[in-house]
């Protein structure tokens, strides 16, 4: 696991940005995995920038999204699908269909979360995942507990995650329960996993995962067995290790 800390979040989103155009401009069908939450935002800004500014193309490249809420209206503006739309697909030119998300509303969900894993498969498997960190340390939706063996699978939210995302909503009483995500399995497939934590909040998850045991209590640990994991981090969240 490689950590490096920076001295702000635009930094942070420069290199992160930084490998990604590098990606996409060896490998123009690369298949990126899609993170949500605040974090991975100014990375996105900076890319819908770059493509603007500097042509920077996704036209041949795919998405994946790595998780999703159970149980909201297709259309909700929290939805996971939503905020990938909006906040980075509808900037820059992949395709439309090229962009896929966990159906989080599937009749059979079951069906639609191994469905997911062959559609990750079919693409070629995600070469670059974007991930942010949950102060319990998840990464995706996978809550302290979950096996480091989990593929697409639905997961109940703890209360403490529940109360983090309530930010986004009117009230914690409209963050769902339930959501689909990628397992812990899924996540560790990626070629390049680029993992990005701001502020004082996230310094003892940060802490516990990069220098703590590797266990299922903290998710994210899984990522000190990833062969090419990369950690980007600001000082204050880099402040505990
Ligand atoms: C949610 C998402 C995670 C994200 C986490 C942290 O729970 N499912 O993918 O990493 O929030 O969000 P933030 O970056 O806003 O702190």
């Amino acid at each position: 696991m490689e950590v490096v800390i920076l001295p702000s979040s635009k930094e942070i989103a420069g290199l992160a940005a930084d490998a990604i155009e590098a990606l996409i401009r060896r490998k123009p069908t690369a298949v990126l995995g899609l993170a949500t939450g605040s974090s991975p935002l100014p990375i996105y800004d900076e890319l819908a920038r770059r493509h603007a500014e500097d042509g920077l193309s996704f036209a041949q490249a795919h998405g994946f999204a790595l998780d999703e809420y159970v149980g909201l209206p297709a259309g909700h503006h929290e939805s996971y699908r939503e905020v990938i739309r909006r906040e980075f697909t509808n900037r820059v030119d992949i395709a439309a269909g090229n962009v896929h998300g966990p159906d989080g509303s599937a009749k059979d969900v079951l069906a639609a979360c191994q469905g997911y894993e062959d559609d990750i498969k079919a693409a070629g498997g995600v070469d670059l995942q974007i991930l942010g960190v949950g102060t319990d340390g998840h990464i995706g939706f996978n809550e302290p507990g979950s096996s480091f063996a989990s593929r697409t699978r639905i997961k109940t939210l703890l209360e403490q995650t529940r109360r983090d995302n309530a930010r986004f909503f009117d009230s914690i009483d409209q963050v769902p329960h339930h959501v689909v995500t990628q397992g812990l399995g899924t996540i560790m497939d990626a070629r390049h996993v680029l993992l990005v934590a701001t502020g004082a909040h996230k310094a003892q998850a940060v802490r516990d995962f990069v220098e703590g045991p590797v266990a299922a209590i903290c998710a994210a640990s899984v990522l000190q067995f990833h062969p090419h994991a990369t950690v980007l981090l600001d000082e204050a969240a880099a402040s505990a290790l």
